[in-house]
């Protein structure tokens, strides 16, 4: 059988691709800080590199796929450590098993990206400077801009990254999807805030209806990471209800 890694597995969109991942007859590896077969810390780069050594153990280097869903929205620097370095260090040190599988990587952005972001935080995270980066999201005044920043940061990163010989060459292809508003843990306070409902459904229109389950993310996720995918890379899919295409129809 396939063997599936999921970082953030312990909640939403995480836990809800790996019940779909075991309802296939697939193997899914969790990864999280609680509640799951690896338990790491992906903010800091020793919780990375145990984490790297303890997925390698646990799937005997096998690994068909790596979906990284685990990721922060609360307006700290510690958002530059986990949803940026929590990602590409993970990707970079799982990449030769995951080339020697014929494996294929997942990465989950956000609408966010699209969204204002603060140019000195970027520009770090893109020198794969983390302390640099702590600093400058640590300067930004307004701190729901450090979210997008490493979203934004993030998808430039693949984007860079996934046409190299180390992964295209290599035979391993590496998307995004980028998800609208979505119903986990993470939004829960937010939709029960009338106040901040509103001000997000205004910032994230949805015209084809309603916030999309964690299920219908990890579906599109898992296609990514699919054998039916021999040919799509460096893509950023927008599983949004038409948000993106709603606020930025001239840009592809
Ligand atoms: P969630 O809060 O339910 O799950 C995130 C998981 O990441 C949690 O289980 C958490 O423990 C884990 N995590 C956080 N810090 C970690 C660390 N240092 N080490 C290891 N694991 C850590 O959130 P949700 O909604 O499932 O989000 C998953 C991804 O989807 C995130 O990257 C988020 O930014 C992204 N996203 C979510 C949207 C939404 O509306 N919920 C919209 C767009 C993107």
């Amino acid at each position: 059988s396939r063997k599936i890694v999921v970082t953030g597995a312990a909640s939403g969109i995480g836990a809800a691709t790996v019940a779909l991942i075991r309802a296939r007859g697939d193997v899914a590896i969790g990864v999280d800080l609680r509640d799951v077969e690896v338990i790491a810390d992906l903010s800091t780069p020793a919780g990375r590199s145990e984490a790297v050594a303890k997925i390698l153990e646990a799937t005997d280097g096998q690994i068909d796929g790596l979906i990284t869903c685990a990721g922060l929205s609360n307006n700290s620097t510690m958002q530059v450590n986990v949803n940026f370095f929590g990602t590409t260090e993970l990707v970079e040190g799982l990449l030769p098993a995951i080339t020697a599988s014929g494996g294929k990587v997942a990465l989950v952005a956000s609408i966010s990206a699209t969204q204002p972001s603060d140019a000195a935080t970027v520009e770090a995270l893109l020198a794969g400077d983390e302390e640099a980066a702590v600093e400058a999201a640590g300067k930004v005044e307004r701190v729901q801009a450090i979210y997008p920043s490493t979203k934004f940061a993030l998808v430039q990163w693949m984007r860079r990254n996934a046409g190299t010989p180390a992964f295209a060459g290599a035979g391993v292809p590496m998307n995004a999807i980028a998800p609208g508003v979505v119903l986990s843990p993470m939004t829960d306070a937010l939709i029960a805030d009338p106040k901040m409902k509103a001000i997000m459904d205004a910032a994230v229109p949805s015209p084809l209806g309603g916030y999309a389950s964690a299920a219908e993310i990890g579906q599109a996720l898992l296609w990514l990471v699919a054998a039916e995918n021999t040919k799509m890379t460096g893509q950023i899919i927008f599983v949004d209800s038409g948000a993106e295409v709603t606020l930025r129809p001239a840009d592809h």
